[in-house]
């Protein structure tokens, strides 16, 4: 379980990882096509046809934004009512499972409303990286503490979820 809990964070942590660089990719790609005298309009971002390098960083931006983040957030808070509280190592999980997810919920309404409300995205960019801190807090905390590492040694025989 302490396990699973671990790797759903890790998830959390990566995907911000590659939010920024598949967004960052999909913003130079554009950049790039501008600068060569390429034009954007409503018809061509409508066509869905891939015209410039780093166009793929949108679907991906989108896809892992929308589904995969939210999705190990939401589990992860699931999971989170089944860790067994061993000690004080896990004591939090569901807390910080909680602001994990309310942290991935907000970012997510943000992404869908940036392109209406385009200062969002200073709340949405700032966001990501609370979103990350708060999600490698959580994979970080179901690390035995020395004190639990010891006790194991002194009781080898002791159960750990
Ligand atoms: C936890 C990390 C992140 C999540 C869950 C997330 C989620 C989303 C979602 C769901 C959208 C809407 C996509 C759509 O309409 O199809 C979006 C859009 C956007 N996001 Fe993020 N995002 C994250 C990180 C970032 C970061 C780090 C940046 C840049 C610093 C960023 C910049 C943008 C921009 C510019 C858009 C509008 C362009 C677009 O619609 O693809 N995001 N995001």
């Amino acid at each position: 379980m302490r396990r699973i809990y671990a790797v759903l964070a890790w998830i959390v942590a990566g995907g911000v990882v590659v939010q920024a660089a598949s967004i960052a990719f999909a913003l130079g790609g554009i950049a790039h096509f501008v600068q060569e005298g390429g034009v954007i309009d409503k018809a061509l971002v409508e066509s869905r046809q891939a015209v410039f390098t780093g166009e793929l960083g949108f679907p991906i931006h989108g896809i892992v934004g929308g589904m995969v983040i939210p999705a190990a957030a939401l589990l992860l808070l699931i999971l989170s009512f089944f860790v067994k509280y061993q000690r004080t190592h896990l004591r939090g999980a569901r807390l910080w499972a909680g602001v994990v997810f309310a942290l991935v919920a907000l970012q997510a309404t943000l992404g869908y409303s940036i392109a209406d409300m385009p200062y969002l995205g200073l709340i949405h960019g700032a966001n990501a990286l609370a979103v990350l801190v708060a999600a490698i807090h959580a994979a970080l905390r179901t690390r035995p503490t020395a004190a639990a590492r010891v006790a194991r040694l002194a009781s080898p025989n002791a159960v750990t979820t």
